[in-house]
């Protein structure tokens, strides 16, 4: 056993970084590595890391001293992800005990670097932002058997203000959609009833061979058989179409639910942000989900306290908060970050006033969200059974507009599985969630 090449992997930050470590854990597999649960048991230690704000940052550092004192027992050290990339070298220097370095955009070199540190060297995988290739693996080992994440485009161009993402996940680059439906044809094959398109900005999908729109592209997975929900995250509202709402109106499979951030309501910050729409813009993108014959639910992203960012313009969020009517909101302060323009205008928003502002927004939100989820009681909705929670003798579900709808079985009726699909009748509504009872 002292050979045995065991790996642990924690992952930090969004959907792409856990669709990653998916990827990542089915390469090292296919290296001949075993995944453990814990430190203590893996010869190879990997943080699969985020960077979209400094706290997110610093986790991994602390993670990394945290395990110093094991590295005199054998065991590796590496850094993937956001991180990786930004700090590059100079994390060998802060945390010598690190010994692979690998970006987002370089896992398809894993199995060379695996080589290179079982040979005692160290290993980084970091030049590779430019490139215009997309990491396709047949080695996935996706963590849930039911609903998974399909890739399909990676990077960003948009070069928002704030944002580190173009630089840590380097260019924009599409798959094709003959391999992204030939993924989501296995997976329905395979039991799969529902997948998320992933990208950083899935509207700006381009098909290299052209075949497709992104809203043909959703419609066409949406008519997998077999597939029932079909989600995707994240979109920017300027290659926000008009045929997304129809192609969400024509095929059922697509669910009620759109994730479009907007960040600022007012168009001076937007501006500022280099987003490119205008709080018009926006307003007319709701109008158009709005005007959809299905009830489509609308979630959104914020950030508060963007450099020069009035008390007047952070009112303007505030009063779009109420007009849109969102079923749930990420809201954050901002955080300057390296390499960013918006990192050399003045942070001028103290700490303190980011949290007041942050903590008024969440306030706001929080009464607007028990206000909207009330007009849930009373209607019977279809979920996806996630779970159980024995505490409280309650299942967990998950409705088509995103919504955890927790629920109890009546009349003796056997418990359904995770995975299965039931109707639920819903009694009560809270701000996060529903509660209901099974029907039949
Ligand atoms: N500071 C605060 N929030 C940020 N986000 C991205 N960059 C920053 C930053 N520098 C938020 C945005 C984005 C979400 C994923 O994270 O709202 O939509
Ligand atoms: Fe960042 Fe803007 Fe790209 Fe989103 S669209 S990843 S916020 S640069």
């Amino acid at each position: 056993m002292a050979h045995e090449k065991t790996f642990y992997l924690e992952t930090f930050g969004c959907q792409m970084n856990v669709h990653d470590s998916e990827k990542v854990v089915g390469t090292l597999v296919s290296q001949g590595y075993r995944q453990v649960e814990s430190v203590e048991e893996a010869s190879l230690v990997l943080y699969n890391t985020c960077s979209i704000r400094d706290k997110a940052e610093q986790k991994v550092f602390h993670r990394l001293a945290d395990f110093r004192k094991l590295e005199r027992q054998g065991k590796k050290f590496g850094v993937l992800g956001c991180v990786a990339q930004q700090e590059g070298e100079k994390i060998f220097e802060r945390a010598p005990h690190v010994s692979l370095l690998c970006g987002s955009a370089s896992y398809r070199n894993l199995p060379q670097m695996l080589v290179q540190l079982e040979a005692g060297k160290r290993a980084a995988g970091l030049d590779d932002r430019q490139t215009t290739e997309t990491f396709e693996t047949e080695f996935t080992a996706r963590s849930n058997p039911h609903r998974g994440y399909i890739t399909i485009t990676e990077g960003c161009d948009k070069f928002c203000s704030f944002c580190v993402v173009p630089y840590t996940r380097g260019r924009e680059r599409s798959r094709t959609s003959d391999a992204i439906l030939a993924e989501a044809r296995q997976m329905a094959d395979s039991g799969y009833t529902e997948v998320q398109l992933l990208g950083q900005n899935v509207n700006s999908y381009h098909d290299p061979r052209e075949k497709m729109t992104f809203a043909e592209l959703l419609a066409a997975v949406g008519e997998i058989n077999g597939l029932k929900r079909v989600r995707f995250t994240t979109s920017h509202p300027i290659d926000f179409t008009r045929d997304i709402v129809d192609a969400i109106d024509a095929v059922p499979a697509l669910c009620d639910h759109v994730h479009l951030p907007v960040q600022s309501g007012s168009t001076r910050v937007l501006e500022a942000m280099q987003r490119e729409y205008t709080r018009e813009d926006y307003l007319e993108r709701i109008g158009w989900i709005k005007a959809a014959q299905r009830e489509i639910s609308i979630t959104t992203d914020i950030i508060v306290g963007f450099p020069g960012e009035t008390e007047a313009e952070f009112e303007e969020t505030l009063d779009l908060l109420t007009k849109v009517g969102y079923d749930g909101t990420f809201s954050f302060k901002y955080s300057p970050r390296p390499n960013t323009p918006a990192q050399t205008m003045a942070d001028s928003i103290s700490d303190e006033e980011k949290a007041r502002r942050l903590a008024v927004l969440q306030e706001h939100q929080k009464e607007i969200q028990a206000r909207l989820s009330r007009r849930y009681a009373g209607r019977t909705l279809e979920v996806m059974v996630e779970g159980k929670n024995p505490a409280r003798a309650q299942l967990i579900g998950r409705t088509s507009q995103n919504k955890t709808l927790n629920f109890t079985v009546t009349g003796g009726n056997p418990a359904p599985e995770p995975g299965s699909y039931v109707r639920v009748h819903i009694t009560e509504s809270f701000p996060n969630s529903l509660l209901g009872e099974m029907v039949g």
